[in-house]
């Protein structure tokens, strides 16, 4: 989504905000741009299209002072004029979020004779700053604030001020010291430039300058924030060997799973945990996408463990369906990101109902971490392809490492020697290549299976969907003949897991009832005896090696996600980015 980095210090301004916003390419976004101010006055770049179309135009914008923006279009299309940043007057503003009041405030400022040059909600922030300012940033700021509904972290350049000033709500603002001062939505955009951070507070305002930050509450009473050591994750950047992101974070769900026990066993209060997961009333999860469909395993794995009532919620439902939860209630909020508007809400409201708020999570500084009661680290390093991947098997091994809180230790044995198999699987593209091409030749593409396998078909089918933009569907195999059959033929692909020797029968029939109807099948399985049975019979079959049933899904889900990945680049689509969606879906 959205991605803002704002910049004073010593250097050329421009070249600092291009370095940050290619870092937050992974965002998703549609179109860029840099403000600058040098000597009273305000030089501005901004068109549709990558970041890399800022470049020749670095050169055009003077000063040691700016902002930058990479947008993802939700009011007016992605074209040059609404990208940001917004000009009126002496400022320049740009807003992730969404302004919910734009309408009426864009009208009354028409009615003030001020004229608009975009569709966007944000351009109203650039106008009630000129509307407001009477020699002090800080305060048109606040009042700005004061008039908006709904979520934004801003960044504002003016003419007067030599700095910048940012706010927040429900959006976060970043600072960041180093060889100047900084501020950004994402840490990643500080990684290697800036030594310490703070994360601003809801309501904070900041004024950044060449000497430092000034931060204010809501109220402008100064304030002081914690500022942290930043480390910079190594190694992070770039592809490595890989052409793509997704085949690099594929091939690092082993590392996940081994770097996720290592820091459940050292730094989680097994005991405590047991004791509050023992004692609930009832345990609910939240999340979405892919952070869903890991709590869809989380609900087997923890309804298998504890003796209360586990269930798993979509959250942008479970926000105005909230599930009902007591004082004596956990509540998981799964994210990858720790920032998806809809999951903050979501727990957020459990957690105010009385639920103990658990965040498991890949990113530590994030907003769910702030908001929990404890937090679960998910140690899959920093994810940049928009598909969840690794994160998605770092999740699974936090569940399978909960269920068993109390005496992880045999359970962390088996996940390291699964952590063996998956790192196989992940270098082994050809199986893989081979059912990609069928998805490509196929009309639609279902992922079926029993049991567990359920959750990973539903994770394999959306991992397909969004990066190949084939279509597909994933669900309980025995559900075909109720419904989808009706859709099976030569022109169909199903995807058939099979890892559970005790529904393995069951699956067979379900592979029969396609073949019959001329439709394709691929089946994915551990077991030797089944892979023996089926392989002459069907279009393609990948044995995997041998894991128990509860393990299996690390296995399946890293074959399923090199599918997709084979999928979109045989199919000429860039993996890493696909259309229309974002990593981080902070509006709601
Ligand atoms: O950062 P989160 O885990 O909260 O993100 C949730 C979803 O937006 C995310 O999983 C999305 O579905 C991915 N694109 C799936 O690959």
């Amino acid at each position: 989504m959205c991605g803002i980095v704002g910049y004073a210090g010593r250097n050329r301004a421009a070249e600092e905000l291009f370095e940050g916003l290619k870092k937050l390419e992974y965002r998703g976004y549609d179109s860029a741009g840099i403000s600058t101010a040098d000597r009273g006055e305000i030089f501005t770049v901004k068109r549709s299209g990558m970041v890399e179309g800022l470049a020749p135009l670095l050169k055009g914008l003077p000063g040691t002072v700016g902002i930058g923006h990479t947008r993802w279009a939700t009011h007016g299309a992605a074209n040059d004029a609404n990208a940001h940043p917004h000009v009126c007057g002496a400022f320049s503003v740009v807003h992730n979020g969404i302004i919910e009041n734009y309408a009426e405030l864009r009208e009354e400022l028409t009615a003030a004779g001020h004229v608009f040059s975009s569709q966007t909600d944000s351009e109203v922030i650039a106008h009630l700053l000129d509307y407001y300012y009477d020699g002090d940033l800080a305060d048109a700021l606040r009042l700005t604030c004061a008039r908006l509904k709904g979520c934004w972290a801003i960044a504002a350049l003016c003419t007067h001020f030599d700095g910048f000033a940012v706010a927040r709500r429900a959006s976060p603002v970043i600072l960041g010291e180093g060889e100047g001062y900084f501020a950004a939505s994402d840490i990643y955009a500080l990684i290697g430039r800036a030594h310490s951070y703070c994360v601003l507070e809801e309501g904070d305002i900041a004024l950044v300058t060449h000497r430092g930050f000034t931060i204010y509450d809501c109220h402008l009473n100064p304030v002081s924030r914690q500022f942290e050591p930043l480390k910079g994750e190594k190694g992070e950047d770039g592809t490595g060997d890989c052409p793509h992101y997704m085949l690099k974070e594929i091939r690092q769900n082993a590392r996940t799973m081994r770097a996720t026990c290592r820091k459940f066993l050292s730094s989680v209060d097994r005991a405590a945990l047991h004791s509050r997961l023992q004692n609930a009333d009832k345990i609910v999860m939240v999340g979405c996408g892919t952070a869903y469909n890991a709590a869809l395993a989380g609900v087997r794995l923890l309804g298998g463990a504890y003796d209360c009532p586990v269930s798993a919620h979509i959250a942008s439902e479970a926000r105005y369906d909230p599930p009902r939860v007591t004082d004596r209630s956990v509540c998981i909020a799964v994210s990858q990101s720790g920032e998806t508007a809809d999951t903050l809400k979501a727990a957020a409201i459990c957690r105010e109902a009385g639920a103990y708020l658990i965040a498991m999570t890949n990113v530590g500084y994030s907003a769910i971490t702030r908001m929990a009661h404890k937090v679960l680290p998910v140690c899959a390093g920093p994810e940049v392809c928009v598909a969840a991947t690794k994160s998605y098997i770092g999740q699974l091994t936090c569940f399978h490492l909960m269920s068993v809180a109390l005496s992880p230790d045999k359970r962390a044995e088996w996940l390291l020697s699964a952590a063996d198999d998956v790192a196989k699987i992940a270098s082994c593209g050809e199986y893989a290549q081979v059912i990609a091409r069928m998805c490509i030749d196929s009309r639609a593409v279902f992922f079926l299976g029993r049991g567990a396998d359920v959750d990973v078909a539903v994770e394999g089918s959306l991992k397909l969907k969004e990066v190949s933009y084939i279509f597909s569907d994933g669900y309980p195999a025995g559900e075909l003949k109720h419904g989808t059959l009706a859709l099976v033929d030569e022109s169909v692909l199903s995807v058939v897991l099979i890892t559970d020797d005790g529904l393995a029968e069951k699956c067979k029939n379900a592979v029969e009832q396609i073949l019959s109807r001329s439709g394709k099948v691929a089946v994915v399985t551990t077991l030797r005896q089944t892979y023996d049975e089926l392989k002459d019979r069907v279009h393609a079959a990948w044995l995997l090696p041998p894991a128990p049933a509860h393990l299996s899904h690390f296995l399946t889900a890293t074959a399923l996600q090199l599918v997709a990945y084979h999928a979109a680049v045989l199919s000429g689509r860039n993996p890493d980015k696909p259309r229309n969606l974002a990593k981080s879906v902070t509006v709601e």
